[in-house]
């Protein structure tokens, strides 16, 4: 068995400099970690606020040796690092989760057949690399989305399909890389369990939460879960812990789920690491996943997080930057048109933003139970994340209508 690192004497690494890295940063620092990211960008959230900063890129053997003699253990911040990096940082050092983990979580054919080995419910599908398996499919996965194998993220690289002859469009559009093709399936809501496991097959859980996505990027996290029953919920957290336990997983996972319209539970994808569904922790639990992530990390006790708020959880895009005028009152946002929607003055999402300007946190923060999470990214543009409001309140009641507000004030209006 590997020695506890200490906090206060050791020094952690993280492959990566995103809003993840940062986040891990912090919370290694609050424990008195040292602390070092790898990331090839100047000015990445994490670098900016770690002891060291490796500009280098992920493959760089002289980076990797570096990150390898500064750190007594290493993660990573984002699920498509090299397998092969993590496999030469293990050679020497500790590394959670490890490269085998993450080469699951990578790809969308290895993942779901890694579901079915735990025993977990995910959407009919099939694999497609070739033209024979495109003629090969089956007419229950239509109509069906096509998802890129490897790469997808934020509702990216997938491509709806009714049709025989869309798909074989959509798979050109694709690049004809190796995909999957899902049936697509009439969802009723969608939640996520985010679990830690440390190397002695310890695991502890946070609550469910329940998530809305606008245009393929998460907008609202609300914990405890208003639509899901006891009985799912439980159902969800063993699903997690046995999918964590059968690759032996260790680290901080994330793995969503679909809540179908007939009330089954259907497992989506997963993420080897903290997850944005996750960052309602950092102000409504006692330990935050970040928290959780550096014990794994360093062999530290994981103790059973404990929620002491209902929160709810508003994703801040770069989009909110762009609005053509400040909102003057909370409640004056128009009526979302076709369900959830952002709306306000600003541009569609991908539009030419306008002038910048910064969201009136002021206002915000006048409200009570509001914690705002900026990253540090120098340039906002629509649809890239650049913070989160946590907002905590006594009773999940209170969190929602003070969401509202807060999402009223800042021009964010959210069918939810
Ligand atoms: N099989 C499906 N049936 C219905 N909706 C789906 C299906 N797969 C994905 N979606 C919708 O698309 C969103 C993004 O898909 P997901 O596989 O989670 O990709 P990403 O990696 O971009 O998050 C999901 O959150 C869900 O709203
Ligand atoms: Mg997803």
């Amino acid at each position: 068995m590997r020695a506890t690192l200490l906090p206060g004497e050791s020094s952690l690494g993280v492959m990566g400099g995103g809003q993840l890295g940062r986040m891990f940063v912090h919370a290694a620092q609050s424990l008195g970690f040292r602390t070092v990211v790898l990331d090839p960008d100047t000015d990445s959230p994490a670098g900016l606020v770690a002891h060291q900063h490796i500009r280098a890129d992920y493959l760089d053997p002289n980076g990797l040796n570096q990150l390898a003699q500064q750190c007594a253990a290493i993660t990573t911040e984002f699920e498509n690092v090299p397998a092969e990096a993590l496999e030469q940082l293990a050679q020497t050092r500790f590394v959670a989760p490890a490269g085998a983990s993450v080469a699951i979580c990578q790809d969308r054919a290895a993942e779901k057949a890694h579901f079915a080995a735990s025993a977990v419910a995910c959407a009919p599908y099939a694999v497609i690399t070739t033209e024979a398996d495109l003629l090969a499919v089956g007419d229950d996965l239509l109509p069906g989305i096509l998802k890129t194998a490897t790469m997808g993220y934020d509702g990216k690289g997938q491509v709806r399909v009714r049709s025989r002859s869309d798909l074989a469009a959509a798979w050109a559009e694709l690049k004809q890389v190796r995909c999957v093709l899902e049936q697509m399936l009439p969802l009723a809501l969608e939640i996520s369990v985010i679990s830690a496991r440390s190397d002695r097959g310890d695991i502890v859980q946070f609550p469910v939460q329940q998530n809305l996505h606008i245009d393929g990027i998460l907008a609202v996290t609300q914990v405890p879960a208003p639509d899901v029953s006891q009985e799912l919920q439980a159902q969800a957290l063993a699903s997690a812990a046995r999918i964590a336990a059968s690759m032996n997983y260790v680290g901080v996972l994330c793995v969503e789920f679909f809540v179908l319209q007939d009330g089954r539970l259907i497992v989506n994808e997963m993420a080897p690491r903290p997850h944005n569904s996750g960052h309602y922790t950092m102000n409504a639990c006692d330990l935050s996943q970040f928290d959780l992530q550096v014990r794994a990390m360093a062999g530290l006790p994981l103790t059973q997080p404990r929620l002491h708020s209902p929160t709810v959880m508003l994703n801040l895009l770069g989009d909110l930057w762009f609005m053509e005028q400040a909102p003057t009152a909370a409640g004056t946002q128009p009526a979302p048109r076709g369900g959830a929607a952002l709306l306000g003055g600003g541009p569609a999402q991908g539009a030419a933003p306008g002038v910048e300007r910064t969201p009136a946190w002021d206002q915000v923060l006048a409200l009570p139970g509001t914690h705002l999470h900026l990253y540090g990214k120098a340039n906002a543009r629509p649809g890239r994340k650049m913070g989160h409001l946590n907002i905590t309140a006594g009773t999940p009641e209170q969190a929602e209508s003070t969401a509202r507000r807060a999402a009223a004030l800042l021009g964010l209006s959210i069918a939810w």
